[in-house]
């Protein structure tokens, strides 16, 4: 009887024009940020992320190809507005053909920033060819300094691997070279300093994040994670920290000079000060789904699409409204909070 349920919902229907304009949500917010898992696999077992016999891996056929993951960060950048592509896993150093994607996105016009997170395990070798490729930057995912306790959290003897990996970034010119680091309680905590004086020695950009509710086996607790108020507190009792002035934008690390700097360290503090109303984060797993938010439970799949056929506009628009419905915030302090089924390493960080 209501004639309201055919009129369209005028927050909606501006988005959902074919070819018209970038990745925006109902709250507003503009996805530029775009995060590239390239494959799920991993040759570490981080025990945040990974169970140590590891995980059921995507089947190579569901895995995008080099040229479809090319296709889709192109229409990214060409027609929705994308201006930052970062590369990440699982390892994104295990997929072999990663130079020459790397080389495809930095050939894009508008020329996008383009950056790798990796675990830097294989990073000493193949650091050359992605800054030859055009690779901007690298963050390297390093939480201990200490050989023994690497091997406990991540179940593999690679410290030195990841120790060359960082040196190799550096040399080839893949700088600010940034250090992640998740600490966790009685574990690697009291690495908080130690990896803090490191960076400082070597000239990496040390952020800590707080540990999320992303791993495979949903062991994460609020009560057991280490929040930024405790990580700011151990580095305090060593070095003197002052807020860095500088703007922070929709960055999600909030930085402090260290001893009156130039040096800094940042914190991430995604769980207790969550920084969701400034996202401006799209991501793309390496199964060729669109998901709007690393919490996101649901997915927009456009590998399926594209091998029906889809032209590029169609692609574009799938993602248009794969991000019209993103979330206001992430929502790990409610009580209906649910994890999304798929781990971190294969959402891509
Ligand atoms: N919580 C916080 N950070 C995580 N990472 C992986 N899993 C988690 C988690 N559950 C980090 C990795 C890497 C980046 C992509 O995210 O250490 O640095
Ligand atoms: Fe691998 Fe990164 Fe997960 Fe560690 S956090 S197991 S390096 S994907």
């Amino acid at each position: 009887m209501t004639t309201s349920q055919s009129l369209p919902d005028p927050r909606v229907r501006p988005q959902l024009v074919a070819g018209a304009g970038g990745l925006v949500d109902r709250h507003g917010r503009v996805a530029t940020d775009l995060r590239v898992s390239l494959t799920d696999r991993c040759n570490l077992r981080c025990t945040y992320c990974m169970p140590p016999e590891g995980l059921q891996w995507l089947p190579k056929v569901e895995q995008l190809t080099d040229d479809e993951v090319a296709r889709l960060v192109r229409i990214g950048v060409e027609q929705l507005g994308i201006r930052e592509v970062r590369f990440t896993g699982g390892e994104p150093l295990l997929r072999p053909g990663l130079p020459g994607i790397v080389a495809a996105a930095t050939a894009l016009t508008p020329r996008p920033e383009v950056s790798l997170t990796t675990n830097a395990i294989g990073l000493s070798r193949m650091a050359p060819a992605l800054a030859a490729a055009g690779l901007d930057r690298i963050n390297v995912s390093l939480d201990t300094l200490d050989r023994e306790r690497f091997k406990q959290l991540t179940y593999r003897d690679r410290l030195d691997d990841v120790l060359a990996g960082l040196r190799a970034a550096q040399d080839a010119g893949l700088t600010p070279v940034k250090v992640n680091a998740v600490l966790l309680h009685g574990l690697n905590d009291v690495d908080a300093v130690p990896l803090l004086d490191f960076c400082l020695e070597h000239g990496y950009e040390l952020r800590f994040i707080e540990q999320m509710p992303l791993d495979a086996h949903h062991a994460w607790t609020r009560g057991r994670m280490v929040t930024a108020e405790d990580i700011l507190a151990r580095l305090s009792a060593a070095h003197a920290l002052t807020p860095d002035a500088e703007e922070r934008g929709s960055a999600p690390a909030e930085r402090w000079l260290v001893d009156g700097g130039p040096a800094t360290v940042g914190v991430i503090a995604s769980v207790t000060r969550s920084f969701c109303g400034a996202c401006d984060r799209t991501r793309l797993t390496a199964d060729g789904q669109v998901r709007n938010c690393l919490f996101a439970r649901e997915e927009s799949d456009l590998r399926t699409a594209m091998r029906a056929g889809a032209d590029d506009a169609e692609l574009a628009d799938r993602w248009r409204i794969a991000t019209l419905s993103k979330l206001p915030g992430h929502g790990i302090d409610d009580p209906s909070f649910l994890q999304p089924s798929r781990p971190m390493s294969a959402i891509g960080g």
